[in-house]
């Protein structure tokens, strides 16, 4: 069965370091709006001219960007069999033009990872990526200078050693403002997905680990109501 996640929280909750590994573990792909816009300033394509000063700002870019962006994506062909999206969606009409787009597929599993304001700043401001592929490296694989586990382009990588830099958005007065973005814009969504059935909430105060298995156990919950459905 097709599976359709989406992950949600605000910045810092981990969604990114989620669906990476929830992905690799079932053969799908993670469909990260964020980083398909930070790949495209990397690249210094017209979409990332367009979008590279919004970003800086903690700002959102226009929702029929993101949402064709998103709708062109879904339709590749790896996505057939699932995918996982980070990131996406966050306004209200982004949540409705996912319903539409999904329409076919049937019930969209929404898990919410919760964690404070404060340790969301903290989390952010200590963030390091890997400049080339955006990989995040925690404390360990930067000491070590080995590779991120969740390398995005690992020969590449390897042959121009790794090099951790802070996000561009990720100050403390960018993420203080793109919090207040969330809450401003993206609760709504929350607000929209809570009343399904297939809508989870999972601490994200507990380590990775943990928080992975209990991202388990909330998609095998609701994938439950949705076969019963
Ligand atoms: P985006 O890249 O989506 O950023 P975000 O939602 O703000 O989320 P983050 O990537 O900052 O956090 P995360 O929850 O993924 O946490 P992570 O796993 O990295 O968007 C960036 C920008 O793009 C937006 O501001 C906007 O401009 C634009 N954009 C994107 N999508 C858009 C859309 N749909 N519409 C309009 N504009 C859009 O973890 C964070 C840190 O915490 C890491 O260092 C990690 O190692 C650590 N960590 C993770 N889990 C734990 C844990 N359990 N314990 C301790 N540390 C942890």
């Amino acid at each position: 069965m097709a599976l359709t996640l989406v992950m949600l929280g605000p910045p810092g909750a981990g969604k990114g370091t989620q669906a990476e590994r929830f992905a690799r573990e079932h053969g799908i792909p993670t469909v990260s709006t964020g980083d398909i816009l930070r790949e495209a300033v990397h690249s210094g394509s017209e979409l990332g001219r367009a979008v590279k000063a919004v970003m800086e700002r903690g700002e959102l870019v226009g929702d029929d960007l993101i949402i064709g962006i998103v709708r062109e994506r879904l339709s590749q062909p790896d996505a057939i069999a699932g995918f996982v999206l980070d990131g996406f969606p966050r306004t209200a009409t982004q949540a409705g033009a996912l319903d539409e787009i999904t329409a076919a597929r049937g019930p969209v599993i929404c898990v919410e990872i919760q964690v404070p304001d404060e340790e969301l700043v903290r989390r952010l401001r200590a963030r390091r990526v890997c400049e080339d592929c955006g990989a995040n490296a925690d404390a360990f694989e930067r000491q070590a200078d080995s590779l991120p586990e969740l390398c995005q382009n690992t020969d590449r990588c390897r042959s121009i050693g790794p090099k951790w830099v802070a996000r561009s958005d990720d100050s403390e007065a960018i993420v203080r403002e793109r919090l207040k973005i969330y809450r401003r814009d993206t609760r709504p969504v929350i607000d929209f997905y809570s009343a399904r059935p297939t809508f989870r909430r999972i601490d994200g105060m507990q380590t990775p680990e943990q928080v992975r298995e209990a991202l388990g156990s909330a998609v095998a919950s609701a994938l439950g109501v949705r076969r019963q459905g």
